[in-house]
C-alpha cells in the first residue's frame, strides 16, 4: 500500500472548510464544552469529533436527487446551489465504453426508455446473478448516442415528477466539466465523489478497467493529482484495493451491512482504503448508542462518510434534522443526502449554534 497518511493529509488540506488546527489542540475541545460553542469562532473548528475537527462534508447523493431526477447535470447543479460541497456521480459504462452517470446497470426506472419504440426490442433478461434474471434495458447494450436520446425521470414514489423527460444522462467528462466550471456556495472548489458501479460485472463483459477509465477522465480534466477535490468509492473490496495502488487520490470503501463490515475488517490486509462509506444503519446499535464504527475508523485516521439521509425516509419516525444532528454528534466527517439543502442547513445550524 502506498503512503496512506500522506493521501489523507492531502485530502483534508484540499477540502478544509475551517482553519486546520493541530489535533493536539483540538483534543482539548470536548463536544458541548467551553470551546464547542465557539465552533463559530476563528480557528475553533467543528464542534464534534470529526477527524481534525473539520466541518463535515455535505455530499449531494446522486445530485439533489430528492428534488431533481438523479444523475443529471441539472440535479448536480441543484445540489451545488443548495449547499453541497460534493456531487456524487455513480458510474456505469456504455456499449462503446463511455462512463456515464447512472446508479443502475438498467434503465427502466430512471429514464423514459420504456416509451421509446426504437428500443422496444432491446429489452432482455440479464444473466448476472446479482440481478436475478431482471428483464430490462441495460446501459451496456446502448451506445452513448443512444443513451443521449433518453431522458431522465424521478424513480422515487412521492417525489416531484415535474422534471421528468427533460434532462439527458451526462458522461463523466461532462460532470467533471460542470464541477470545474463553478464553485460551491462556500466559494470552494467543487468536490467530485465518483462511484464505480459493478466493476466486476464490467470486467466480465470484457470492458476496459473502470478504475483506469475513471482516472483517465480525471486526468483529462486536471483532477487526478494528489490533493484534487476527489474521492473515489466502490463496494467491491478488490476494486478498492486495486484503486488504492493506482492513485494518490483518496479511495473510499463502501459498506452496505454488518456482515460486509465484519468480513472486511477481518481481512489481514485491512484497511486498504482511505475513507469508509458505511450505511447509516451501521453507526448506531439497537440501544441507540454508537456502534463504535466511527471511533474505530478514526483511531486509524480514516474519515467516515455514511449514506444516505433522506428527508422523505425518516429513521424511526424521527425528524430528519434530529437524525442528521445525531450522526454529526457522533463525529462523522461527511454525509450523503438526497436533499443537500437540508444537509447544508442542518450542518450549519450546528456550526453556528450558540
Ligand atoms: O455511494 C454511497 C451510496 O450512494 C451507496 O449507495 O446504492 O445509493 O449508490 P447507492
Ligand atoms: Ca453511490
Amino acid at each position: 500500500m502506498k503512503n496512506q497518511m500522506t493521501k489523507r493529509t492531502g485530502l483534508l488540506a484540499a477540502l478544509a472548510f475551517a482553519p486546520v488546527v493541530a489535533l493536539s489542540a483540538c483534543d482539548t475541545m470536548a463536544p458541548g464544552g467551553a470551546d464547542a460553542g465557539g465552533g463559530a469562532s476563528a480557528g475553533a473548528g467543528w464542534v464534534y469529533p470529526s477527524l481534525g475537527r473539520e466541518r463535515p462534508l455535505v455530499i449531494g447523493h446522486r445530485g439533489a436527487s430528492g428534488d431533481v431526477p438523479e444523475h443529471t447535470l441539472e440535479t448536480y447543479q441543484r445540489a451545488l446551489n443548495d449547499g453541497a460541497d460534493c456531487i456524487e456521480p455513480d458510474l456505469v459504462m456504455t456499449k462503446d465504453n463511455v462512463l456515464v452517470a447512472r446508479h443502475d446497470l438498467y434503465l427502466s426506472t430512471t429514464t423514459n426508455v420504456a416509451s421509446k419504440p426504437e428500443f422496444a426490442n432491446r429489452k432482455r433478461k440479464t444473466d448476472d446473478a446479482a440481478y436475478e434474471g431482471r428483464n430490462d434495458w441495460w446501459v451496456e447494450d446502448f451506445t452513448l448516442a443512444e443513451i443521449k436520446s433518453l431522458r431522465a425521470v424521478q424513480p422515487f414514489p412521492g417525489r416531484t415528477k415535474v422534471f421528468d423527460g427533460l434532462y439527458q444522462i451526462p458522461t463523466f467528462d461532462e460532470v467533471l466539466m460542470l464541477a470545474k466550471s463553478r464553485l460551491t456556495v462556500a466559494s470552494k472548489p467543487v468536490c467530485v465523489y465518483p462511484e464505480a458501479k459493478a466493476p466486476a460485472h464490467h470486467a466480465r463483459l470484457g470492458k476496459p478497467d473502470m478504475g483506469d477509465a475513471i482516472l483517465a477522465a480525471l486526468a483529462r480534466h486536471g483532477m487526478a493529482a494528489k490533493g484534487s477535490p476527489v474521492f473515489i468509492q466502490a463496494f467491491e473490496p478488490d476494486f478498492v484495493k486495486a484503486m488504492n495502488a493506482k492513485t494518490e487520490l483518496p479511495v473510499v470503501m463502501l459498506i452496505g451491512d454488518q456482515a460486509s463490515y465484519n468480513s472486511i475488517m477481518a481481512r489481514p490486509d485491512a484497511p486498504f482504503w482511505d475513507g469508509l462509506g458505511p450505511n447509516i444503519g451501521l453507526l448506531f446499535g439497537a440501544d441507540g448508542k454508537s456502534s463504535g464504527v466511527v471511533e474505530a475508523s478514526h483511531a486509524k485516521g480514516i474519515p467516515v462518510h455514511p449514506w444516505t439521509f433522506r428527508d422523505d425516509q425518516p429513521v424511526n419516525g424521527e425528524a430528519i434534522e434530529v437524525t442528521i444532528k445525531r450522526y454529526l454528534a457522533l463525529g462523522i466527517d461527511g454525509f450523503f443526502t438526497d436533499f443537500p439543502i437540508t444537509g447544508y442547513r442542518v450542518r450549519n445550524e450546528v456550526t453556528f449554534a450558540p
